[in-house]
């Protein structure tokens, strides 16, 4: 079991966010670290309720007045309604100014509750338990908060950081097998976009898959998000390296109405952008034959198909939140841990709509 501390600061702000690792859920948390909170709120989903929430919750009662808020699990409990609801719900509680919010859950519960942390009251303290593989090395850094609306996904957000971060290993032996690939995606783009070692580590694992071998990237990968996050909070510039693959992956997501999940649409994005970064002559072409090499191997196991018409996916890209009087940008590696700063310095190349066309083409006859 990873033990031990890291920390995002932002000195300007005078704010810092500590990651833990240890037997959170499973054991005890620190009740040192929620120092001085009026009364608690464990915002969690009725899935991870039942497994953890209802047991943290009897825990923190012996020291503080403690409250469960459960919602049901899913993507579409990520709006602004449940949002509305919730806060009804801590206001209804006698939360406070000096409460303090639990985020228990995956990636809707992380970033649902900072929503609600970061606008109750103006603002409460909140801290994240991740227990999704994509939790745990991924949403639960850095800030981002948001609600799904009706015209897109995370459509309406803040960011706001969470006091700390405990993630707790052994959860995810609960974790569907079916939600993994999520957090392999991640995984996967964190070894290419900003650490060679462990991209070389991961082309070696035999199975991709097996939790135990995946619990020991985590405490590498949740470094490099955090050593991103830390150098540029609002994605100004080197945090758009984290998007690598999302761009193409985000559009498929969205043109295939959300049947393809998250994880698999970033291993098709990665392949479309690290054709294009071969392409347009920036991605080192042995480099580019390993990547595709360990996400083919994913893709095949998990038989991963591109799902609609490329015109489709274009026209999701178009409106894609980082493109610039309309034209598509993309964050795109130059060799394995190296992303391109692209020729102004700000990781975000632009791409024309042909070759992103192209690359959805490629897609679907590539074998490297
Ligand atoms: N804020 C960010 O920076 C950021 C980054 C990436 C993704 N996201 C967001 O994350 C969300 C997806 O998160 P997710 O993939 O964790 O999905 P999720 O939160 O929907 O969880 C997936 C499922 O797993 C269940 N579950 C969670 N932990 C479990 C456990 N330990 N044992 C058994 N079941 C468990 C949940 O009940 C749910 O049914 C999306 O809304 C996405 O937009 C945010």
């Amino acid at each position: 079991m990873a033990t031990g501390t890291l920390e995002i600061v932002f000195p300007e702000r005078n704010v810092k966010c500590s990651i833990f690792f240890g037997e959170y859920l499973r054991k005890s948390l620190p009740i040192s670290r929620l120092h001085e909170a009026s009364s608690i709120a464990i915002i969690s989903d009725d899935n991870v309720s039942k497994l953890y929430g209802r047991r943290l919750r009897d825990d923190l009662s012996h020291t503080h007045k403690t409250h469960l808020v459960t919602i049901r699990h899913g993507e579409r409990s990520k709006t602004l309604d449940t949002a509305s609801r919730i806060a009804k719900r801590l206001s209804e509680l006698g939360l406070d100014r000096n409460s303090v919010i639990l985020a228990v859950g995956g990636g809707v519960i992380g970033d649902m509750a900072g929503f609600v942390a970061s606008i109750f009251k103006r603002g409460i303290r909140y801290f994240q338990l991740p227990t999704t593989l994509l939790a745990q090395v991924d949403s639960s850094i850095g800030g981002k908060c948001a609600v799904d609306t009706s015209w897109g996904k995370n459509q309406l957000g803040t960011f706001y950081q969470p006091e700390g971060i405990f993630i707790d290993l052994s959860v995810l032996d609960s974790l569907p097998s079916r939600e993994v690939v999520n957090g392999v995606a991640e995984i996967v783009k964190s070894g290419i976009i900003a650490e060679r070692t462990m991209f070389e580590d991961i082309e070696r694992s035999s199975d991709l898959f097996e939790v135990n071998r995946l619990k020991g990237f985590v405490p590498r990968t949740v470094a490099i998000k955090a050593g991103v996050v830390q150098a540029d909070e609002k994605e100004a510039n080197v945090r758009k390296i984290l998007n690598y693959g999302h761009t193409v992956g985000h559009a498929i997501e969205s043109s295939s109405n959300y049947r393809l999940s998250h994880g698999k649409c970033v291993i098709l994005g990665m392949l479309c952008e690290g054709w294009i970064a071969r392409k347009l002559g920036i991605f080192d072409e042995s480099d580019y034959l390993r990547q595709s090499n360990v996400l083919e191997r994913i893709r095949s196991s998990h038989k991963i198909v591109t799902p609609v018409d490329p015109k489709i996916i274009l026209s999701f890209a178009a409106l894609d939140k980082k493109n610039v009087s309309g034209s598509i940008r993309m964050s795109l590696p130059e060799k394995l841990g190296v992303m391109s700063p692209g020729d102004n310095g700000s990781y975000a190349i632009p791409i024309s709509k042909d070759i992103f066309l192209d690359s959805l083409l490629c897609l679907n006859k590539q074998k490297v």
